[in-house]
């Protein structure tokens, strides 16, 4: 059944069940310091912070963008914690009326963060809603029905608006224009995974070589969360295995059982560029046509493997549709037609 297989996955969109949701927790880094990478948005958000603080304001609206698993909420959080203030947070799909959205807005105090996860998927009468409180910190609504329906004007505390998403460009730009700052997180190093790596390690008492840690990293797809999973799956093929502590060898091994490659790709990975290369000759191949040949959605072929198939330069988007690279062909062991 497909569950037991998303169960599985190590891509997987977002944490899995409640447990893996508490095990998210428990990782985050709560302060810049600990935040590991991004240097540029750090160093600006430092900035920023520090300026909001002398000024006693709340920090301007920020817009945090990238693939899923990359820090965003985490850096919510951690934006929450440097300012010493209440972090509130919902998502696009969670709010459903404007009355819903006032309803979160009046609960806030000066200076408190509302983080709204997902926020591309705001409905668009929320989001007209929100360009009033953004701008000028209040709200207009209209209270009560029929005759007795009436405008009411609702004055706001200056609040901090936190967005996350994975689709900056389904953003309308109107709001994308209302955040002060907008921070395009980009994908971790190798380096910074191990650090990751050897820091998540820590906090589970797991005990694991430099060369371990890279091992990891190098085959996290670039992805803090995935790095996580695979030190955990790591972890139980070492316990098996009798090994008290993981090197580069027994990482090496697990994720080989875990079908991760030496790239750090996973089986929908390879099966999304063997069938634009076997059944499409290289392409270009439309995304929906991908997406129904390896039997996912198009928003997660979109938002979870195509950017980092890209980043990594084993597809290329055209405006024909995506192709496969001649790293794709070499990777797989397949031949190159000459005539591409
Ligand atoms: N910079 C970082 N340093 C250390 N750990 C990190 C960092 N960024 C993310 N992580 C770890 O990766 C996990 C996933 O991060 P987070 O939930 O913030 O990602 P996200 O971008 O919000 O993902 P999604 O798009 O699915 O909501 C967290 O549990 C956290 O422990
Ligand atoms: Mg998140």
């Amino acid at each position: 059944m497909s569950e037991a297989f998303d169960q599985d996955r190590l891509v997987a969109q977002a944490a899995d069940d409640d447990q893996e949701t508490i095990i998210e927790k428990s990782l985050r880094p709560r302060t810049i310091q600990e935040y590991i990478g991004q240097e540029k948005i750090k160093n600006e958000l430092r900035v920023y912070i520090e300026a909001a603080k002398k000024r006693e304001e709340a920090l301007d609206h920020v817009l945090l963008y990238g693939p899923p698993g990359l820090g965003k909420t985490t850096l919510a959080f951690v934006i929450g914690h440097e300012m010493g203030v209440h972090v509130r947070t919902t998502s696009g799909p969670a709010i459903e009326k404007s009355g819903d959205l006032v309803a979160l807005l009046a609960e806030l105090k000066a200076g408190d963060i509302l983080f709204i996860d997902e926020i591309h998927r705001l409905p668009k009468a929320v989001e007209e809603v929100l360009y009033s409180a953004m701008e000028d910190f209040y709200i207009d609504i209209v209270v009560g029905e029929g005759p007795a329906a009436h405008p009411v004007h609702f004055p706001l505390p200056p609040f901090t608006l936190i967005g996350a998403t994975t689709r900056a460009g389904l953003l309308s730009a109107p709001l994308r224009d209302r955040f002060g700052i907008v921070a395009h997180m980009s994908y971790y190093t190798v380096a910074e995974l191990k650090t990751i790596v050897q820091r998540t390690a820590d906090i589970f008492n797991i005990k694991i070589t430099a060369d371990g840690a890279i091992e990891v990293g190098r085959r996290s797809r670039g992805t803090p969360r995935v790095a996580n999973r695979l030190l955990k799956r790591i972890r139980d093929f070492a316990q098996v295995a009798g090994q008290h502590c993981v090197d580069a060898s027994t990482a090496d091994d697990a994720l080989n059982q875990l079908e991760v490659d030496n790239d750090g790709l996973d089986q929908v990975d390879r099966k999304i560029l063997t069938m634009i290369i076997k059944f499409y000759n290289g392409g270009p191949v439309g995304l929906k046509t991908i997406a129904a040949n390896v039997g996912e959605e198009v928003q997660t072929i979109e938002e979870m493997y195509e950017p980092y198939l890209m980043q990594s330069g084993f597809l290329k988007r055209t405006p024909r549709g995506r192709m496969a690279t001649a790293k794709s062909y070499q990777h797989l062991g397949l031949q190159r037609p000459e005539a591409k």
